[in-house]
């Protein structure tokens, strides 16, 4: 087959780049398609069009892909589109304009507000570094998620803080730990309206901060620690929760927890699985939103991903896919918008990306010193990571993000 591809870049005049050795060197530079290349790319072109008709009607059909002399000929040259008749800035020049041809549209719809809900505290308690976040008691969670309600926003994902930590974390798979009861409020106080999930994870819940049990040389075990996400899954649906989200970066985990939703009867309860996640530093805050630290000063490069690597996310993703994810996440958001737009164009299903603490904090530093504008970089951050190929934003400015798109 012939390069789809080059066909396009051609047929699309104006902009030639990237073009195959030997075509046309004053394009590659960037300079304007002068007459003798073009020529030679139109004669060129014109044979890979006739090649490719002749595939395809062999597969299709006949087929009926204009060649580029016959379009160069019935209309303008390709020559003539580049400026001054072509202005890009034609379209940019009112708002109203602008709105109309805009690719990308941020919406309340694409939100899920991550909060933290705290075992035996009786008023909210601000988290330092996260400026504007608190832990939550159950009550005033209750009223957050009216609020997230009435401003529209889709999702709540919750984080729990139990005052008991263990080897196993055992809290996070109690019937009455702190996420499990905090699931049953939100509920009760807003119905379906807005969509429970629920972090499914050890670290918050063990002695070690670790994301698992550990094994004798201090690292998670990976599939003693299956079992007990497949218990905290349980505990989780049992009390209302619309998604799992395993974010502990267990091999076979989306698998184990699939099994263990589905011999519990919970069919219907779905899995957004923290696929790409990477060992990052922009986590930072968010282990003192959960008072976690890791036991002797250790990291997750165990188990979450290394920065460095791209390929590695799609094999990760490929795999919570067969698994059965429904969702699958990349986290963090900005710093990994390659990984987005390459988990887009692989999968079918919707895609995460996770705006972490540490984004969401850089944000409100600077903002605090008044050297950035605070809204309008919110919505920059958030609107490119939708451009990247996001459908759901998990971001701490959810509700804050809401009141700006709705104002
Ligand atoms: C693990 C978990 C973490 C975050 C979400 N789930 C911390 C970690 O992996 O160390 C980070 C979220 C954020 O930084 O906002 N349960």
């Amino acid at each position: 087959m012939p390069p789809v591809g080059l066909l396009q870049l051609a047929v699309s005049g104006g902009e030639v780049s990237g073009l195959q050795d030997g075509q046309s060197s004053s394009s590659k530079q960037g300079g304007p398609v002068g007459g003798e290349a073009l020529g030679h790319l139109i004669e060129t072109t014109d044979e890979l069009v006739v090649q490719l008709n002749q595939d395809l009607t062999a597969c299709h059909g006949p087929m009926v892909i204009p060649m580029v002399s016959s379009t160069a000929a019935a209309g303008r040259s390709l020559a003539a589109m580049a400026f001054p008749e072509r202005r890009m800035r034609r379209l940019r020049r009112t708002p109203a304009l602008r709105r109309l041809v805009a690719e990308t549209r941020l919406g309340v719809d694409d939100l899920v507000l991550p909060a933290f809900v705290r075992q035996g505290i009786d008023e909210p308690r601000p988290i330092g570094s996260l400026p504007g976040v608190v832990q939550h008691t159950r009550e005033s969670l209750r009223k957050e998620a009216r609020r997230l309600v009435d401003l529209g926003v889709p999702g709540l994902l919750l984080f729990g803080v139990p005052t008991v930590k263990d080897a196993e974390g055992s809290q996070a798979f109690d019937r009455d730990g702190i996420v499990q009861l905090a699931l049953r409020d939100v509920r009760d106080e807003v119905g379906d309206a807005l969509v429970l999930m629920a972090d499914l994870c050890l670290d918050e819940y063990t002695d070690s901060g670790h994301c698992g049990v550990l094994d004798a040389s201090g690292q998670p075990d990976n599939d003693r620690t299956l079992d007990l996400y497949g218990r905290v899954a349980l505990a989780q649906a049992d009390a209302g929760a619309d998604v799992c989200a395993p974010s502990g970066m267990m091999d076979g985990q989306v698998a184990a927890i699939r099994r263990a939703l589905d011999g519990g009867g919970h069919e219907q309860v779905a899995i957004v699985a923290y696929a790409a996640k990477y060992a990052s530093a922009l986590y930072g805050p968010f282990r003192d939103a959960v008072d976690v630290s890791i036991a002797g000063g250790g990291d997750r490069r165990g188990y979450q991903q290394d920065p460095r690597n791209r390929r590695e996310a799609l094999a990760e993703v490929q795999l919570d896919l067969d698994e059965g994810a429904d969702v699958v996440m990349v986290k963090p958001a900005l710093a990994y918008l390659d990984i987005i737009a390459a988990l887009r164009a692989a999968v079918d299903i919707p895609v995460a990306a996770y705006h972490v603490s540490g984004e969401y904090s850089m944000l409100k530093a600077a903002a605090e010193r008044g050297w950035i504008d605070h809204d309008a970089v919110a919505l920059e951050h958030l609107t490119s990571i939708k451009r990247a190929g996001a459908d759901l934003i998990f971001t701490y400015l959810a509700a804050e993000a809401a009141e700006v798109l709705q104002g």
